[in-house]
C-alpha cells in the first residue's frame, strides 16, 4: 500500500509534513477523532495492515512467511496478519502463551536467547504429556520445569490484584486496570496461558530455535521430542545495519563451532528432529544486502546437509523517509532464484510488516519557549512511544490538526512528552506551528512502539487503542494491558 493511502493523501515525510498538508479530525482519525479530555490514542489502520501483508505474501511466491510476534502482540492485528502468514515466531514463554491462546491451530516457531527450561517445556511439551509443576521435566527429565508466572500467570495479576490492584488506584479505572484482568482475559490474555504454567494440552511449537549447546543438552533433558533449527550466527559483513545481531560476537545464535557441537549432540539420538538452520543476523537492510546474507547463509546451510533454513526478520524501514518501503518484490524474486528444489526457506519479518499500520495521535498541552527553543509539550510521550528514543531518531508526523483553525508551517518546535527526563522527545525541530489544544499524529508507530515502552514511569494514564477495520470505518476503544494484550472493557 503507498503512503498516500495510509495516511488518506497526507504524506509523511517530515519535508512533506511541512507543505501545508495537514490533517482534519475527520481524516486524521477515520471518524475516530481524539475527545478532548482524553489521554492518547494508538490508531490502528487494519485495512492498511491487511493490504501491505497481503503484498508481502504475493512477492514471497514459495517462501514461507511467520511474523515476529515481538514487534507488536496486538491480538487485533494478529488477527490480520493469521490471514497471509504460515506461522508465528515467539521469542518468550509469554509471548507463546499469548499466541497459543488466540490460535490454537496456527504453526508457532520459538527462538529467543535465554530460554529458560520451563519456557522450553512449555514449547514442546507433547498434548498429551504430564503438564504442572509437580511433574518432572518430562519422561527423560531429571528437572521439573519451574512454572513461568507460578500457578497464576503474571506476579502482578495476582500481587497486584491482591491489594487493590492497579485498577483500584483509579488512575487507569477507566480501562479497568491490570489488577482486573478481565478484560485481558477476553481476548486471549496471559491468564489464558495455562499452557505456560503447564497444564498440557497444546500442541508441541512447529520449529524451536537452539540458542547454544547448553541449550541444546537441556532441551534434551527434558525427553520430549521436537523439530529444531539450530541459530547460526556466521561472521558476514553486517555494516550499515541498524542493528546487529549477528556477523561477530554477539549473544545470539552460535558460530559454525557452536553449530557442530550441537550437530554432535543430535547425532545418534532420535528424540529431537535436526530441521536445519535459523539466522537472523541483522536489522535494517536492503533488499540486496537481504539477498547477500541469505545466499551466504544457504551455502552455508547446504555445506552442513540442510535443507530448510529460516532467514529471520530485520527488513528494512526508514524513519526519516516512511516512504522508502523494503523491495518485497526484489527480495521474494532473489529468494526464488537461490532456493533450490527440495529445500524450505522462510522468513519471519516484525517491523517491517506492522509499522505502517500505526499512529500515535495525541495533543499538545503546553508551548513555551526557554532560552530561544521553542517546545510543544504533548500528552503522553516516550512512555507511550518509547520507538524515537531507542532508535535515535524523530519519530515522522502524520500531520496535525489546529484547535482554532487550520495549523500551518511555522518555527520549527521541538516535540516533547510529559516525563520528567530530557530524553522524552518525539521529534526535534519541527517546522510546524503548534498551540495548546492542537492534535499531533505521529506515523509509523505500530511496532516497537507501545509493547516497548516504559510505561509506568510517572505513573500517566495509558494511551487508548482505537482500529480501523477492513469491513468499514468503524473504530473502537480498548484497554490494553503492559503487554499489548487487549481487554474488551472499553
Ligand atoms: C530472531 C528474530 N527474528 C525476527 C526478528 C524481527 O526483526 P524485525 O522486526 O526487524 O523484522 C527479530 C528481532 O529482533 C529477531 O530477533
Amino acid at each position: 500500500m503507498t503512503s498516500e493511502r495510509a495516511h488518506d493523501g497526507c504524506r509523511t515525510t517530515s519535508e512533506h509534513a511541512h507543505d501545508g498538508c495537514r490533517t482534519t479530525s475527520e481524516h486524521a482519525h477515520d471518524g475516530c477523532p481524539v475527545v478532548p479530555g482524553e489521554p492518547p490514542a494508538y490508531v490502528y489502520d487494519l485495512r492498511e495492515l491487511d493490504t501491505h501483508v497481503a503484498e508481502v505474501r504475493a512477492a514471497l511466491d514459495g517462501v514461507e512467511l511467520h511474523y515476529a510476534v515481538k514487534a507488536n502482540p496486538d491480538p487485533e492485528l494478529l488477527r490480520v496478519l493469521a490471514r497471509y502468514v504460515d506461522g508465528f515466531e515467539v521469542a518468550s514463554g509469554g509471548e507463546l502463551a499469548h499466541v497459543r491462546a488466540l490460535f490454537p491451530e496456527v504453526p508457532v516457531a520459538m527462538g529467543g536467547p535465554g530460554k529458560t527450561d520451563a519456557e522450553l517445556a512449555a514449547a514442546v511439551r507433547p498434548a498429551d504429556g504430564p503438564a504442572g509443576p509437580g511433574n518432572p521435566g518430562g519422561p527423560g527429565g531429571s528437572r521439573g520445569p519451574e512454572t513461568p508466572g507460578g500457578s497464576g500467570g503474571r506476579e502482578d495479576s495476582g500481587s497486584r490484584g491482591g491489594s487493590g490492584g492497579r485498577g483500584g488506584s483509579g488512575g487507569r479505572g477507566g480501562s479497568g486496570g491490570r489488577g482486573g484482568s478481565g478484560g485481558r482475559g477476553g481476548s486471549g490474555g496471559r491468564e489464558d496461558s495455562g499452557g505456560r504454567g503447564g497444564s498440557g494440552g497444546a500442541p508441541p511449537v512447529h520449529r524451536l530455535h537452539v540458542e547454544s549447546p547448553g541449550e541444546l543438552r537441556r532441551l534434551l533433558a527434558l525427553g520430549w521430542p521436537a523439530d529444531v533449527l539450530l541459530r547460526v550466527n556466521l561472521d558476514l559483513p553486517v555494516e550499515g545495519a541498524s542493528l546487529a545481531m549477528g556477523g561477530g560476537a554477539t549473544p545470539f545464535g552460535m558460530d559454525p563451532g557452536g553449530i557442530a557441537e550441537c550437530l554432535a549432540l543430535l547425532r545418534g539420538q532420535d528424540l529431537l528432529r535436526w530441521r536445519g538452520v535459523h539466522a537472523h543476523l541483522a536489522s535494517g537492510l536492503d533488499a540486496p544486502r537481504m539477498l547477500g546474507l541469505a545466499e551466504a547463509v544457504l551455502d552455508y546451510a547446504r555445506g552442513i546437509g540442510a535443507a530448510e533454513v529460516n532467514l529471520g526478520g530485520g527488513m528494512a524501514v526508514s524513519y526519516a523517509d516512511p516512504d522508502a518501503r523494503f523491495d518485497w518484490k526484489a527480495y521474494g524474486a532473489g529468494l526464488a532464484g537461490l532456493r533450490r528444489p527440495g529445500e524450505v526457506l522462510r522468513v519471519e519479518p516484525g517491523r517491517s510488516l506492522t509499522v505502517y499500520c500505526g499512529r500515535y495521535v495525541t495533543r499538545v498541552i503546553d508551548v513555551k519557549r526557554v532560552h530561544g527553543e521553542l517546545f510543544a509539550v504533548v500528552a503522553g510521550g516516550t512512555h507511550h512511544l518509547r520507538t524515537p528514543a531507542t532508535k535515535g531518531h524523530d519519530q515522522p508526523l502524520a500531520g496535525w490538526t489546529s484547535a482554532g483553525g487550520p495549523g500551518g508551517p511555522g518555527e520549527p518546535v521541538t516535540i516533547v512528552g510529559q516525563l520528567c527526563t530530557p530524553k522524552d522527545v518525539l521529534a526535534r525541530r519541527a517546522p510546524v506551528r503548534l498551540e495548546p489544544g492542537d492534535v499531533v499524529e505521529f506515523a509509523m508507530a505500530g511496532a516497537y512502539a507501545w509493547n516497548i515502552s516504559h510505561h509506568d514511569f510517572l505513573m500517566h494514564p495509558r494511551p487508548g487503542f482505537r482500529y480501523l477495520r477492513p469491513t468499514g470505518l468503524e473504530s473502537s476503544s480498548h484497554c490494553v494491558d503492559g503487554t499489548g494484550t487487549v481487554g474488551d472493557g472499553m
